[in-house]
Formats: structure tokens, C-alpha cells, sequence
């Protein structure tokens, strides 16, 4: 196990639908009544990818808490977080100030009323922010339209096949990802990663089991500039 681990799978609503539980209401009470539902620490997949990068500016798109977003700016990059949830950004705020560092968070809805600044990041993270098709493809587009040539959108999510062969995350269909589907989200960047990862995870009953998750990395082409 790592740090990380432990919550990433936990925290959901099991006998609601996906437009239930994906509600700003249902992440506002989860959120209130859970504690840190995804723990402090940064996924243990960005940390792979981030350890050691350059500072640069960073855009977390659905930060929740913000163990993510807290964790880029303390290796010194200057990071925006948006989520839709008021009490889960209220939450990232103060993990920012426990960690004595410096974090824009916005409370917006990426889909419905965000609007990216073109070409403003070097690096877009997206951390499970599972959504349904439709609000998957514009929140996807928007994540690329704000990296700057030469930039990376960095992803990772719940894979489809995660609830028959894999353990926790969200029980909709419709909410998980699979590569094609990214693939053609991402379609005018280039792909360097776009695979299944596999994540230990410890469920409430102190078992360890496997999450099926999915990695993508994809960068857009340079300006002229280089
Ligand atoms: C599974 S949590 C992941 C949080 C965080 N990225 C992490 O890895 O710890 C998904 C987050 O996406 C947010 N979210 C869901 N739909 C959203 C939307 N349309 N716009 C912005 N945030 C959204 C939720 O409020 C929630 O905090």
C-alpha cells in the first residue's frame, strides 16, 4: 500500500443513479459528513508522473479536496483548482493554508458554467472526475483547449472494466472510461500513454484489492516558437 491508497475507491452512493450521485448536492454531503474522502496525500500515479517537473502553471480540474492540487503547488508549481462542490473547495482551501502554500480555487461547474482560459497551462490534471458521455467529451475539450502548445493534459480515471474485474469507484456504466473514448477525446493532441493501470486499494474491511484504473498522458504540438 501507498500513501494515497487506501481511499481512492470509497465514498460512493451506491443505490443512487449517476445524475444522483454526480449532483453538486450529493458531493456537498458527501464531502461534509466524510472527512477526506480521497485521504491528503496526492494520487500515487501523479506523484510518479510529477516528482521532480519543473515548476509550471497547473490547472486541477474537479480538485475535490485538494490533496492533488495541494501536493503540485508544495513541489512548487502554480496551481488552479476547480471543483463544483463549495464545501469540497472550502475543504482544499484550508489543506493549502495547512501546508502554508499559495492555491487558486474557483468553484465552478466545468461543464455547464466554466469557461477555460485558451492556452493558459502547461499541465491539466484530471483525477477521477468520472462523467457521463456527453459532459465527458466537453469537459475533456475544455481541458485541452486550456493547455498551452506544448503542454500536457495528464489523466486518470476509473476504467470501465473496473466493475467486473476491479474493486470500488463508481457502479454507472456511464461514468467510466475507456481508452477508445479518450482517444478520440484527445484526438488533435498527441498520445503518450493511454493504458490500464492497476492500483492496490484497502476496502473498509482492511482487505487489499486490485482497481482497475486508466492513465492518459497527451500533449499538444508546440507552437512555431517551439
Ligand atoms: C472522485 S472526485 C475526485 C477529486 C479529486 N480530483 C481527487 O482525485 O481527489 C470527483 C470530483 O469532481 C467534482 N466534479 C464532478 N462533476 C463536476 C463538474 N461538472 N465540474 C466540476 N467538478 C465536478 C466533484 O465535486 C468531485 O470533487
Amino acid at each position: 500500500m501507498r500513501p494515497g491508497d487506501h481511499a481512492e475507491s470509497s465514498g460512493q452512493v451506491p443505490t443512487a443513479s449517476c445524475r444522483e450521485s454526480g449532483t453538486v448536492e450529493a458531493w456537498n454531503e458527501r464531502y461534509a459528513t466524510r472527512g477526506m474522502v480521497w485521504g491528503t496525500e496526492p494520487n500515487r500515479f501523479l506523484a510518479d508522473y510529477a516528482t521532480g517537473l519543473t515548476p509550471r502553471r497547473v490547472l486541477d480540474l474537479g480538485c475535490g479536496q485538494g490533496r492533488n492540487a495541494v501536493w503540485l503547488a508544495t513541489q512548487g508549481h502554480r496551481v488552479t483548482g476547480v471543483d463544483l462542490s463549495p464545501v469540497a473547495v472550502e475543504q482544499a482551501r484550508r489543506l493549502a493554508a495547512d501546508h502554508a502554500v499559495d492555491v487558486i480555487f474557483e468553484v465552478a461547474d466545468v461543464v455547464e458554467d466554466w469557461t477555460p482560459p485558451p492556452g493558459a497551462f502547461d499541465l491539466v490534471v484530471l483525477s477521477y472526475l468520472q462523467l457521463a458521455p456527453h459532459d465527458r467529451r466537453v469537459a475533456h475539450a475544455k481541458a485541452a483547449e486550456a493547455v498551452a502548445p506544448g503542454g500536457t493534459v495528464w489523466l486518470i480515471a476509473h476504467h470501465s472494466d473496473n466493475i467486473t474485474d476491479g474493486f470500488g469507484g463508481p457502479q454507472h456504466p456511464e461514468v467510466l472510461f475507456e481508452e477508445k473514448a479518450l482517444a478520440a477525446d484527445f484526438g488533435e493532441l498527441e498520445l503518450s500513454r493511454n493504458e490500464k493501470v492497476f492500483r492496490d486499494v484497502e476496502g473498509e474491511d482492511g482487505v487489499v484489492r486490485v482497481a482497475h484504473d486508466l492513465l492518459l498522458v497527451a500533449t499538444k504540438a508546440a507552437g512555431p516558437d517551439g
